[in-house]
């Protein structure tokens, strides 16, 4: 590494790496630290040169071959904004073992090859930061390792995937129907042609992933996170052997105008809501569910491409973190400063915690039906059943579609059975609702 210069090699420019490109021609004097290096940008590397060079990236900075520019003696350090897994998982691997620090955007990566990309890193002594990773340029990872390191953090929720959460507060805002609002959140270029990643949770499942490693010590498997409500006839989620089968649809793919009409009946909104809380006996229960959350609570009244993420957590309380979650631009605030991190010397994004392997069998969770504050909501279809009237506590509104009932602080299996005896067919979902805690 030069001493006055930090040659800085990116992979990637696409939304995110041309406006971390763009830093380094409008604003290079930001990019250095006091008494320490300077960021100097010496290479590009994207699939498409034509395309790259006629988007007006410098001619002389690019290159197809990613690999050699992360080997090459001119680079001290690597920019992974390439996203999916291979290539960038190997490229990341290399450049750490090769002692060339690595500041990275790809929540996939960092989620599914985390516990081996942090032992290549600390028995390197390389630097590996992800801050872009989670919330885009929302600063939380960094908040919550350094700032509240002094704290016993007890849960991580928020609203971590913008483009669904345009996708529920148009729903809501218009009164229109799922499939509709896609296509148009398709067309102005918030979602993918395949849409999947995102719709059906997988994209905030990597970013809770990621938090759960930074608040409670340990790698989970991404895959393993609930992403589909429980239904009349499935299997509580929390339980050790929760069924696949009778699980309702992943993510907001199968939230309906109707549910989302019922929750503002209700005074709520329904959002995916990305939770983590550590358990008494020190398991994980984790879930990415379309959560029914009152207008009151602040993370209910997050709308549009906002993300924002809770941490709860002792002696602080509570602290929450919003903002732009994505967007070429505030993601590139992230990664540059990273860079400037590591420029500092900074370390890893895991720095001074404890070194993470992958979790043991059975530590990781589902959500916990049980909790206190936990309710419960589905939409019957037709008119209130006479009966329902007679259970207590049960909250019950006719809307157009059917009737919504929410049952509060109640346990799983007992809104479960409340929900059979009603008649309810046995692949009608049953969302979680937060229910707003008494202040403390
Ligand atoms: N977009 C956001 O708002 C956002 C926010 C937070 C995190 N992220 C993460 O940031 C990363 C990048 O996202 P993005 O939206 O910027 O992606 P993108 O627009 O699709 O850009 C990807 C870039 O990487 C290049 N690339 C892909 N595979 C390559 C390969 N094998 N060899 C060389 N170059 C390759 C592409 O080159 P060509 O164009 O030539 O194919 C393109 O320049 C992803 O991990 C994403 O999850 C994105």
């Amino acid at each position: 590494m030069s001493a006055s210069a930090l040659r800085v090699a990116l992979l990637g420019a696409g939304t995110v790496g041309r406006e971390v490109a763009r830093a380094f021609e409008s604003f290079p004097d930001r990019l250095s630290v006091d008494g320490g290096p300077r960021l100097v940008l010496v290479g590009i590397a994207v699939r498409d040169l034509d395309r790259a060079r006629r988007s007006g990236l410098p001619a002389e900075l690019l290159t197809d071959a990613p690999a050699h520019l992360v080997a090459g003696p001119e680079t001290d350090v690597v920019v992974e904004v390439m996203g999916g897994d291979e290539p960038a998982r190997t490229l990341i691997a290399a450049a750490l073992a090769a002692g060339k620090p690595v500041v990275t955007a790809n929540k996939h990566v960092i989620a599914h090859h985390g516990a081996e990309l942090e032992a290549v890193a600390r028995a390197s002594r390389t630097a590996l930061r992800f801050e872009a990773a989670v919330g885009g340029g929302i600063p939380i990872l960094g908040v919550l390792v350094a700032d509240l390191a002094a704290n016993r953090v007890s849960r991580v929720r928020g609203i971590v995937n913008g483009s669904t959460n345009l996708v529920l507060s148009k729903m809501a805002s218009d009164g229109r129907a799922y499939a509709d609002v896609l296509a148009e959140a398709q067309a102005a270029g918030y979602l993918e042609a395949d849409p999947s990643a995102d719709v059906e949770g997988v994209d905030a499942a990597n970013k809770l992933a990621i938090l759960i490693r930074l608040a409670f010590g340990v790698w989970v498997d991404p895959g393993a996170i609930v992403r589909r409500p429980s239904t009349v006839g499935g299997a509580a989620l929390g339980s050790a052997a929760r069924g696949g089968a009778a699980t309702g649809q992943p993510g907001i793919s199968g939230v309906t105008a109707v549910d989302i009409a019922a929750a503002a009946a209700l005074g709520s909104a329904i959002k995916l809501v990305a939770d983590a809380r550590r358990l008494d006996d020190g398991r994980i229960a984790a879930s990415v569910l379309p959560t029914m959350v009152p207008l009151a609570d602040p993370l209910g009244r997050t709308d549009g491409v906002t993300n924002r993420i809770e941490i709860r957590g002792e002696p602080i309380g509570g602290v929450a973190v919003s903002g732009p979650g994505a967007g070429g631009g505030a993601t590139s605030s992230a990664i540059l400063g990273d860079l400037l991190a590591v420029a500092r010397g900074a370390g890893s994004t895991w720095a001074g915690l404890a070194p993470a392997g992958a979790a043991a069998e059975g530590v990781l969770v589902g959500p916990p039906d049980e909790a206190a504050d936990r309710g419960w909501f589905a939409i019957l279809p037709g008119a209130p059943p006479a009966a329902v009237a007679a259970l207590p506590g049960v909250q019950l509104a006719a809307v157009a579609g059917g009737t919504v009932v929410h049952a509060p602080r109640l346990a799983f299996a007992a809104a479960q059975a409340m929900l059979r005896e009603l008649g309810a067919p046995p692949d009608l979902a049953i969302l979680p609702v937060d229910e707003p805690m008494p202040r403390r």
